[in-house]
């Protein structure tokens, strides 16, 4: 039997686009389930255009029902990965999936992270702080906004002159590169 991975994402849905097509030829991983809190995320298109089955949820559900876990548990799903998905994730789905949740962040954290910490935010505050080195943390996740434990953070220079453009692409190419490798690599050592 497959490991069953679920996405939540709120956007564009690039990363999970990269994990769609990392694990499609997998016998071992599969993306199984992609849902979303935006019902115009292009992720979601992403998805149909591989059949992958997709979910969209409101802030009632999310926050106060157990339909997101039953649904998980339902799907059979082992695994949770955040592709750029804007919402503290609930103790439900924590306490339903301990150490089996992972976000990807585009920053060195613990800087430029928390609550309202996403996307081009965070670039814009990366280039604000005259920092030399952009990069990104992949993370377990816990109750608090990109706090749990780190897995992999990887770096890019910043040059004089860089744009928010710039450095978005530099971000965005670490992302591709390195979260489908250490997403598998994460769901090796679990059992199914
Ligand atoms: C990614 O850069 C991801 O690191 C970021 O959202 C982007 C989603 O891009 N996540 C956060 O900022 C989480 N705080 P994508 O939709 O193209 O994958």
């Amino acid at each position: 039997m497959k490991k069953r991975i679920a996405i939540l994402a709120s956007g564009s849905g690039t990363n999970a686009q990269k994990l769609i097509e990392h694990f499609s030829e997998s016998a071992e991983i599969e993306i199984a389930l992609v849902l979303s809190n935006n019902p115009d995320a292009f992720v979601l298109q992403r998805a149909d255009n591989y059949e992958i089955p997709t979910h969209i949820f409101t802030k009632e559900e999310f926050y106060n029902s157990e339909e997101i876990v039953g649904l998980l548990k339902k799907m059979d799903i082992d695994f949770i990965v955040l592709a750029g998905f804007l919402w503290l994730i609930p103790k439900n789905i924590l306490a339903a999936y301990p150490n089996r949740i992972i976000n990807i962040h585009p920053a060195i954290l613990p800087k430029f992270g928390g609550k309202g910490m996403y996307g081009d935010k965070v670039h814009n505050a990366v280039l604000a702080s005259g920092e030399t080195e952009g990069g990104i943390t992949i993370h377990f996740v816990n109750e608090h906004y990109d706090d749990g434990e780190y897995i992999y953070q990887g770096r890019y220079k910043i040059e004089k002159g860089d744009n928010l453009e710039m450095i978005k692409f530099k971000g965005q190419q670490l992302e591709h590169q390195h979260f489908p490798r250490i997403v598998e690599s994460v769901l090796k050592k679990i059992k199914k």
